[in-house]
């Protein structure tokens, strides 16, 4: 079969006009049956995106060339700060390199298990190479700013390309540990100066045996303010972190989300080597001034 065709029966059947109790189930699944928000204004692309869970168990089916092509090529859609286009998407397949890679980037298990793992790239490299030959300075490219854009640009592909995935039937996990060793990770990618890894994230079908359920998020009022920020967050995080323990504790699993955010705050123990992102990204090329 062409890959053509293959994408075409890719196409995922669960993208349809949702009807009302879908939505309301979504909602309720995601925010919980109390003060979970409602709205009319939904179609095939909101419910997807609220129906999100990464995913990290895979089922043996490849994602073909042209499904990532068609992933990437809306990841290029995304917006791009002043259209500089500072940003860069490295695909590895090879499992050896995966293989490879794994150690550097946190060593989670399901790592390596993916049949794509994509590396998002914060890049000034190509605008450097810009100025390079135009014999202009790259004082610009030295500051906070610039490398901030290149990190948000590189969040807006992948997110474009997460939701074109998921649209498809494919899941995806971010991969935060890509940071764990910025130096090395870029040498294994052979990054060219000024770019750094903003993160990994793996990509495949999802496993039918994949137990992971959607994560509840704190009601909307917790992160949506009407025209000014209201400061008093405690009540909404509270009534957030009863659903979230709750939501884990249903796997079996004891946790406490207040003392997993505080413990994360109080040291850099869980870190894991980021904590010295700055000079890395001095090294890369990125001096962020
Ligand atoms: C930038 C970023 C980095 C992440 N890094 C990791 C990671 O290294 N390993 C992992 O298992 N999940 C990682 N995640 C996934 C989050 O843990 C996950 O999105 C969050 O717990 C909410 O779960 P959900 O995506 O299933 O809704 C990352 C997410 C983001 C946005």
């Amino acid at each position: 079969m062409s890959e053509a065709a293959d994408a075409t029966t890719s196409q995922n059947p669960d993208l349809h006009q949702p009807t009302r109790d879908e939505l309301v189930e979504a909602l309720r699944v995601r925010f919980g049956g109390d003060g979970a928000p409602t709205f009319d204004a939904v179609n095939p692309t909101i419910l997807r995106q609220l129906q999100h869970r990464s995913v990290r168990r895979f089922s043996d089916r490849d994602v073909t060339d042209d499904e990532l092509r068609a992933i990437l090529t809306a990841a290029q859609a995304a917006s791009t700060s002043s259209n500089q286009h500072s940003w860069s998407v490295i695909v590895v397949r090879d499992q050896a390199r995966k293989e490879q890679l794994k150690p550097l980037i946190g060593n989670q298990p399901f790592i390596d298990k993916a049949p794509v793992l994509l590396f998002w790239i914060a890049d000034l490299h190509r605008s450097a190479a810009l100025a390079e030959r135009a014999e202009q300075p790259f004082v610009g490219g030295a500051l906070l700013e610039a490398t901030l854009v290149a990190f948000i640009d590189a969040a807006l592909a992948a997110q474009n390309a997460a939701v074109a995935a998921e649209s498809l039937g494919l899941g995806i996990t971010y991969i935060g540990g890509a940071r764990n060793h910025p130096e090395e990770t870029a040498a294994a990618l052979a990054l060219p100066s000024h770019a750094a890894v903003a993160f990994g994230m793996t990509l495949g079908w999802p496993s039918p045996t994949d137990r992971a359920k959607i994560r509840p998020r704190p009601l909307p009022e917790v992160v949506v303010h009407q025209e000014q920020y209201d400061a008093d967050v405690l009540p909404g995080l509270d009534a957030y972190a009863e659903r979230i323990n709750g939501f884990f504790a249903d796997y079996g699993r004891e946790f406490d989300w207040e003392s997993y955010i505080t413990e994360h705050f109080a040291d850099y123990a869980d870190f894991y080597g980021r904590e010295r992102l700055r000079d890395a990204l001095r090294n890369l090329g990125l001096p962020s001034n």
